[in-house]
C-alpha cells in the first residue's frame, strides 16, 4: 500500500504549456467545456468533439511540450522511495508523469493518446487523430467507433476502488494543481485516515483548502520540489 498518494490536477501541467480547464472564460472556440466533454455533446456533434481532443493531442505531442520540475521532482522522489511507497492519482490526461519518469500512475480521468472502441470497450494506444470514420484498429473483429479515452462529465472516474484503497491508507496526501471543483477527486482528501498529513500545493486557494492542514500557494516547479526537500529532510534528519 502506497505511504504517499499524489492528487495531480491542470495546474501541474499548465507551467508545461498545456492550458488548465477552468481558466479565464471556460470557454473553447465559444462552446461551453461541458459540450466538449459530456456523452451528451459527444452524441449531439460528435465532429467538435473529436476535433477538440485532436487539437488537445497534436499539442501535447508537439516538441515544445515536456515535463516540468515538478513532474520532474515528482518522478525523482519515486526512485528515492522504496517501490510502491509513492502513487500518484493524476485527473491529468496528458503523459507528462510518465515522460518525467513516474512509475506508479493512475489517470483517473483517462489517457489523451488513447482510444476506445464504443463497442467493446477495448483501449488502443492512439497517438493520431480520431474521427467517426477511424475503422476499428482490429478490422477482423467486429468494428465498432472508437472515442477518446477520456472521462466526460456524468461519467465514472476510473480505476476508484484501488484509488479509494490507497488514499484510506496512506500517511501523507499531496495535492497539486488542482481547484477542488470537480467531484470524486475532490473530496479524496475526506478519505485519508485521521493520522494522515494532508498538503495541498496551488497556485491559489482551492474550494477544498480547509480540508488539508498545510496549504503552499505558489507555482508547481517551484513549490514541488521545494517541499520535497523539506520532506527529505524532516524524513532523514538532515539539514
Ligand atoms: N502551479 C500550481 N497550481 C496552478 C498552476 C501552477 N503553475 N497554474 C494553475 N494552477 C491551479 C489553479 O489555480 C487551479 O486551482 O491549478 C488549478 C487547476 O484547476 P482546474 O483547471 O479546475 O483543473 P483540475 O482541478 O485538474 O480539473 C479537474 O475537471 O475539467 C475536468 O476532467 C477535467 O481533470 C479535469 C477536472
Amino acid at each position: 500500500m502506497p505511504k504517499i498518494v499524489v492528487l495531480t490536477g491542470a495546474g501541474i501541467s499548465a507551467e508545461s504549456g498545456i492550458p488548465t480547464f477552468r481558466g479565464s472564460d471556460g470557454l473553447w472556440e465559444g462552446h461551453s467545456i461541458e459540450k466538449v466533454a459530456s456523452p451528451e455533446g459527444f452524441s449531439s456533434n460528435p465532429d467538435l468533439v473529436y476535433e477538440f481532443y485532436n487539437q488537445r493531442r497534436r499539442r501535447l505531442l508537439s516538441p515544445e511540450i515536456v515535463p516540468n520540475a515538478a513532474h520532474q521532482a515528482l518522478a525523482n522522489w519515486e526512485q528515492t522511495l522504496p517501490p510502491g511507497d509513492l502513487l500518484v492519482v493524476t485527473q491529468n490526461v496528458d503523459n507528462l508523469h510518465e515522460r518525467a519518469g513516474s512509475k506508479n500512475v493512475i489517470h483517473m480521468h483517462g489517457e489523451l493518446l488513447k482510444a476506445r472502441c464504443i463497442d467493446t470497450g477495448e483501449v488502443f494506444e492512439w497517438p493520431y487523430d480520431l474521427t467517426r470514420d477511424t475503422p476499428h484498429p482490429r478490422a477482423t473483429k467486429r468494428l465498432g467507433r472508437l472515442r477518446p479515452h477520456i472521462v466526460w462529465f456524468g461519467e465514472s472516474p476510473l480505476y476508484m476502488n484501488k484509488i479509494l484503497e490507497a488514499v484510506r491508507h496512506c500517511d501523507w496526501f499531496i495535492a497539486i494543481g488542482t481547484s477542488g471543483k470537480v467531484y470524486p477527486a475532490a473530496n479524496l482528501v475526506d478519505a485519508t485516515p485521521s493520522f494522515c498529513r494532508r498538503v495541498l500545493i496551488n497556485l491559489d486557494a482551492s474550494d477544498n483548502s480547509d480540508d488539508f492542514q498545510e496549504v503552499r500557494l505558489g507555482a508547481a516547479s517551484i513549490e514541488v520540489p521545494k517541499f520535497i526537500r523539506s520532506f527529505e529532510v524532516v524524513s532523514t534528519g538532515r539539514c
